[in-house]
This record gives C-alpha cells, sequence and structure tokens, in this order.
C-alpha cells in the first residue's frame, strides 16, 4: 500500500471527491498521545504540512503494546481507514487499524515537549528542531521561496549559473575570506611563502567566495541576463542577528542595463516573492503572523501596497539628520548607513521599502560604476522594515581605464583580477546587478528576528555544532 501524506488527506474533499478510497497508510512522527478509556489519540505529523491528523487507536489486544511504544517524538507507520471527524476543528481523523513502530523516542531524555520553547534552546538542539512546527513551518517556506526565485527569472529568460564556491579573488575587495588549504596547519606554517605557494593544491592561496558576482558579470556579458542562487562564504566578525559565515545568495547580472534598470529588478523580484509566499505558503504564514510576528501579515502586505521610495544617499543622509533622532551612530554627509538608520528610513519615516542610491564612492566596491559627478558610484541598497539592507547592487564600472584607477585607490592589486579587466578590455558593454541575502528574505517573509532561525545549521562565530 502506497504512504498518504498528510497534506493530501487534510486537503482532500468529502467522500467520493477526496480521491482516497478510506483507507489509507500514514507515516509519521508523534507529536502527542492522549490516553482514555479503552482507546487513544495519537497527533500524527510527518512534515507535508503544519497541521497533524488525529489518530483514534482502539485499545486491542493487537494495537495496545505496540501503542504503549509510541510517545512524543516516535516514529510509526498508521494504516487504517479515513473517517470524518467528530472533534470540532477537524475534518478528518484516522481509526487504525495496524501500527508499525519505526524508532521509538524515550520520554525521559526527548527534548522536545509540548510547550513552547526558546529560539536559543532550539538552537542547541538543531538536529531536532526541525521537529517543531516552527522550524517545519520555516523549512517549507524556505523550500518555497527558493522554487520562486527560479521561477521568477526563469519567466524573465535570466540562464541560471553557477558560479564557483573555492575561489582565488575576493569579489568584495574587503578581505573578509576563509582561507581553504590541503595543507595542515602546523607544516604550512613552519614554511616560506613561496614553498607554500608550490605545495597548496591550487598552488596559490584559495578561498571560500563571498559573491558570485565578477563570474556572474563574466557571464552576463555572454549570455546577457543570468543569475547565480548559491552559498557565499563571509568571515566578518560580526555576531548580529543579521549576519552569518555561511549564507544563500541570490545574484541576478543584466548586460546592457544601468541602475534604474537594477532597481526596476530588485523591486519587482522582492514583490513577487512577497506574493508567492502569500499565495504558496498561507498557513505556515499564518503560524508566523499568530506565534512569531503579529505585524507579519500589515508588513507583507504593506510592501505590495505601493512602489518603493527611491532616494540619493545624500538625502538619505538629510532625512536622517533632520530626524532628530539619536542615533547609537550619529550620521554626517558621507557616511554609511547602519542598521538603525535604514530601519529609521523603512519603519518610521517612509513607511514601506526604501531603495538608496548613488553612495559616495569610499564606502562601496571598487567595481561599482563612478557616476559624473567623480564622487558617488551608481550602487543601490534596498532597505526592508525590522531587516535594513536586504538587497545590495550596482551598475559595474565597464570603463576599464576607470576600473584600474579604482582599484588602484581601493589598494587592489591588478594581478589576481587580470581575468576580470580582459572583459573591459574585449567586447565591454554597460551591465549591472545585485545580491539578495536568502536568509533575510526569509526574515522578511516569516517575521523570524534572527538570522540563526531561518536555516537549519546556522555557520556563525564561534558555532559549528551540527
Ligand atoms: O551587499 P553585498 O555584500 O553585495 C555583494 O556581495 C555583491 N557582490 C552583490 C552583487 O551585486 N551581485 O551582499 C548582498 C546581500 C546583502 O544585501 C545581504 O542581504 C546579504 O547579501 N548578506 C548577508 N546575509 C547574511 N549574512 C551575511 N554575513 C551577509 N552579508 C551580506
Ligand atoms: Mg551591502
Amino acid at each position: 500500500m502506497q504512504r498518504t501524506r498528510i497534506k493530501d488527506i487534510l486537503a482532500s474533499g468529502q467522500g467520493g471527491s477526496s480521491g482516497l478510497d478510506g483507507k489509507v497508510l500514514l507515516k509519521g512522527w508523534v507529536r502527542t498521545r492522549r490516553d482514555s478509556k479503552g482507546f487513544s489519540f495519537l497527533e500524527l505529523n510527518d512534515g507535508s504540512c503544519l497541521a497533524n491528523v488525529q489518530v483514534v487507536v482502539d485499545h486491542t489486544p493487537e494495537l495496545l503494546p505496540l501503542l504503549e511504544r509510541l510517545n512524543t517524538g516516535a516514529a510509526c507507520a498508521v494504516q487504517g481507514e479515513l473517517v470524518a471527524s467528530p472533534a470540532a476543528g477537524q475534518k478528518w481523523e484516522v481509526r487504525a487499524s495496524a501500527l508499525t513502530v519505526f524508532g521509538e523516542a524515550a520520554p525521559e531524555t526527548y527534548p522536545l515537549q509540548k510547550k513552547r520553547h526558546s529560539d536559543e534552546f532550539l538552537r542547541t538542539i538543531a538536529h531536532l528542531r526541525p521537529r517543531t512546527n516552527k522550524y517545519g513551518a520555516m523549512l517549507r517556506v524556505r523550500s518555497e521561496m527558493a522554487l520562486a526565485v527560479h521561477v521568477f527569472f526563469h519567466q524573465r529568460g535570466f540562464a541560471y549559473i553557477h558560479a564557483p564556491i573555492l575561489t582565488g579573488s575576493d569579489c568584495e575587495g574587503a578581505g573578509e575570506m576563509f582561507r581553504v588549504s590541503n595543507l595542515e596547519a602546523t607544516v604550512a606554517g613552519a614554511m616560506t611563502p613561496p614553498e607554500r605557494e608550490a605545495q597548496e593544491f591550487f598552488g596559490r592561496p584559495a578561498n571560500l567566495t563571498v559573491s558570485g558576482q565578477l563570474e556572474a558579470e563574466m557571464l552576463a556579458l555572454a549570455l546577457g541576463d543570468v543569475y547565480t542562487f548559491g552559498p557565499t562564504f563571509r568571515a566578518e566578525n560580526s555576531n548580529t542577528p543579521k549576519h552569518a559565515a555561511e549564507f544563500w545568495m541570490v545574484e541576478p547580472e543584466m548586460a546592457f542595463a544601468g541602475l534604474a534598470e537594477d532597481m526596476d529588478l530588485a523591486e519587482e523580484f522582492v514583490c513577487a516573492l512577497v506574493r508567492h509566499a502569500l499565495a504558496h505558503c498561507a498557513e505556515d504564514l499564518a503560524l508566523f503572523g499568530t506565534f512569531v510576528d503579529k505585524t507579519l501579515m500589515s508588513t507583507l502586505a504593506g510592501i505590495l501596497d505601493k512602489p518603493f521610495v527611491r532616494l540619493p544617499h545624500a538625502e538619505a543622509i538629510r532625512v536622517l539628520q533632520a530626524s532628530g533622532k539619536s542615533f547609537e551612530f550619529p550620521v554626517h554627509a558621507g557616511s554609511d548607513l547602519q542598521t538603525e538608520h535604514e530601519r529609521f528610513l523603512c519603519e518610521e519615516h517612509f513607511k514601506r521599502p526604501v531603495i538608496v542610491y548613488d553612495y559616495p564612492k569610499e564606502i562601496k566596491a571598487f567595481y561599482m560604476r563612478l557616476n559624473d559627478d567623480g564622487a558617488t558610484v551608481a550602487a543601490m541598497d534596498l532597505l526592508v522594515p525590522r531587516i535594513g539592507e536586504l538587497i545590495g547592487g550596482s551598475q559595474r564600472e565597464e570603463r576599464l581605464d576607470v576600473l584600474q584607477s579604482r582599484m588602484v585607490e581601493a589598494g587592489l592589486p591588478a594581478e589576481p583580477y587580470w581575468w576580470y579587466l580582459d572583459s573591459r578590455r574585449y567586447g565591454s558593454a554597460p551591465h549591472a546587478g545585485f545580491g539578495l541575502g536568502f536568509e533575510r528574505l526569509l526574515m522578511l517573509v516569516t517575521g523570524i528576528a534572527n538570522i540563526r532561525d531561518v536555516i537549519p545549521f546556522p555557520r556563525t562565530p564561534r558555532n559549528l555544532e551540527f
């Protein structure tokens, strides 16, 4: 007999229209067991959806000894009859005719109890937290949003490309990279740099990528419109709720596009992702709206409500200075925006997402296109409520001489970037793109406040347990 998923049972209609002939085989994990006189109720969850199905098990001589082994957390199969439930709040229940116990869970030590556990506690049992309602819901939303990313770009004719994870260059030029080596640290430590280089697997230093952008640019300058969606790594020691050492980034790159098209794409993308979540994750979002962030639904509706604000960085500074707020980091002309400033702009001042553009060149990466004023670059950051920066992007510097002098200014050696510079020697063209932090997107659509809780096995400073 084929296994039926609980999601399909709960979605099915009455009687003949159910497509289920009454007999079902379920496999899942026991959430709770309640014993009555002569029978017990099992709440069974199989991860296919938030809801459990109620199973009624009579205390027959065959079933009772199996039932007694089914405590919270145990894995089992239930064969039985799907019947209309007399209980309130559920259409269906299952009357068990046979049980199989796959794996017991000792009630004395199983760490998940019926009560609500703190996020901090659940992080210490990251291997079991997917069995809770909240993390199950988060993981289903995560999966659905990954699909939404691909649907969005596929519909627009973007080619999905794969940037390497091992690289020899630093995309952001910020030096926040994890080194990768095949050499024993003690052995490598005793070597001179040339000895070491000769022994290194790649014959040169290697890192985990901080962004697939430079490679995406090469492919956009051949295929037109492309995007990457993959893991990226940053060794920045920022212990904040929105930074992870390993995170997933979506990076579209468009040839023959400038900053305006880049901002248009970013805004359309965020709105499409939010719409997709509302349309396809309603049950899971309702859980977040009830238990995690009561303002979630209004925040999401607010994103779709009006066009995003677009404002030059210099204007943003003026708004912040005129706000009368005392920020932890006071702003002045040319200063970078901190999360507190970004949130003030979105949450208090404009009350919707804001795209800040034309940043001072000193605070942005070397590859961003220099504006005619010689002082700012064609950069943009898309800011959203509660999180701040969700997207960072720019038009790229396509002029070889300008790019070279920007690299000198930034103190970057030209040699490792020779291939990047080559793309400006042969068939260079205007192009633009951005990076969206996938975990920050999930924080936005679920209301979850800490990045450690939107990725199954978070990597943050001093945290590599699972
Ligand atoms: O602004 P960032 O650093 O931009 C780039 O890496 C560009 N190369 C992207 C491009 O133009 N193709 O990072 C892009 C986004 C940020 O806006 C943020 O959402 C996310 O990536 N991000 C992080 N997310 C989690 N943890 C971190 N440590 C992150 N650093 C950046
Ligand atoms: Mg950024």
